[in-house]
């Protein structure tokens, strides 16, 4: 049996870049895929049927079932319909794959309000609608005493996790999504359901000339090596993952682990008694992980 036999899912934003890898690769795996792209700039503007379109055809040619949705992911009535949409079309919903996105990247001081309100639009209510109204379904699905094994995988990034200049709007917004999975898979567990976040690294129009690569750099950008993952986070094998962040390329994937708890001190009430002790356990503390060579560059 296929590994994703008999298994629906959502991909959003699944017209171009990631999620049409991640589409095609659930498909050749046995699930039925809705389909979602708004079809708009790297930034956001504008909306166009045909990239999903053209992945619904790739899919159906390569003889697995797929249905278009065309909706924005951050329209709270339009995330509702299209999980309607996947049940009403393949009869259940076992798989969400928040991946649409946006990038519209400015330093923090030249930042306009718009730009911080779209990315954290697209982002953070993309992710949390879909996942609400779906959440919402397996609320009721697992009260009515069925078991079931659903899986959601969200979308954060380096950036959030490593904090990279220039993308306050972007970061935040992505590390919100990667807390938003922490605490979702500890509230929807008892209902059957999981949830795992993935930072990718691949070649997209959103990466494109970012940076020279070589070929074998390029190779391992693909999506299709991230897509492998996503596709065994979303079958039932992969059971005992839940609450995980991870980094995904080409050159290999890695469990992210969390923030900790670090060196402490007593607390006081005059501020004028701390310092010395409170620098202390600052020069003690590991510093954050930082977007440096060591970990950024290819090995
Ligand atoms: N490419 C990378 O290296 C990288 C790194 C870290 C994170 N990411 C994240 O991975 C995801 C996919 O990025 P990509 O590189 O494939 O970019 P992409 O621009 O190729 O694809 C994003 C897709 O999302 C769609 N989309 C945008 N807003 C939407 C909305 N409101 N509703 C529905 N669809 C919408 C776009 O039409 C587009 O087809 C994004 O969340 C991105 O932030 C990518």
């Amino acid at each position: 049996m296929a590994l994703l036999e008999g298994r629906t899912a959502i991909v959003t934003g699944a017209g171009r870049g990631l999620g049409r890898a991640y589409a095609i690769m659930l498909a050749k795996h046995g699930a039925n895929v809705v389909v979602n792209d708004l079809g708009s700039s790297a930034a956001g503007d504008g909306a166009d049927t045909t990239p999903a379109e053209e992945v619904v055809s790739e899919i159906e040619k390569l003889g697995g079932k797929a249905v278009i949705n065309t909706a924005d992911v951050s329209n709270w009535q339009a995330a509702q319909d299209m999980v309607a949409q996947a049940v009403d079309t393949f009869g259940s919903l076992e798989i969400l794959v928040n991946n649409a996105g946006i990038i519209r990247d400015r330093m923090l001081v030249n930042m306009s309000e718009d730009e911080w309100d779209s990315v954290t639009r697209v982002h953070l209510k993309g992710t949390f609608a879909p996942l609400h109204h779906a959440a919402n379904y397996w609320r009721v699905r697992s009260k009515g005493g069925e078991t079931f094994d659903a899986s959601v995988i969200n979308t954060t990034s380096h950036s959030a996790l490593f904090a990279n200049i220039g993308q306050t709007n972007y970061a935040a917004a992505k590390a919100g999504i990667a807390t938003m999975t922490v605490v979702a898979a500890r509230e929807l567990a008892r209902f059957g359901v999981r949830l795992n976040a993935i930072a990718p690294r691949a070649q997209t129009r959103m990466t494109e000339g970012l940076r020279q690569l070589t070929e074998e750099q390029v190779r391992r950008r693909q999506p299709e090596w991230i897509a492998t993952l996503v596709a065994y986070l979303a079958s039932e094998d992969a059971k005992a993952i839940n609450g995980r962040v991870f980094e995904a390329w080409g050159f290999g994937y890695s469990v992210i682990e969390s923030w900790q708890h670090g060196p402490r001190m007593d607390a006081a009430l005059d501020p004028t008694e701390i310092g010395e002790e409170l620098n202390k356990i600052v020069r003690f503390a590991r510093p954050n992980a930082g977007i440096d060579r060591d970990s950024w560059l290819d090995p």
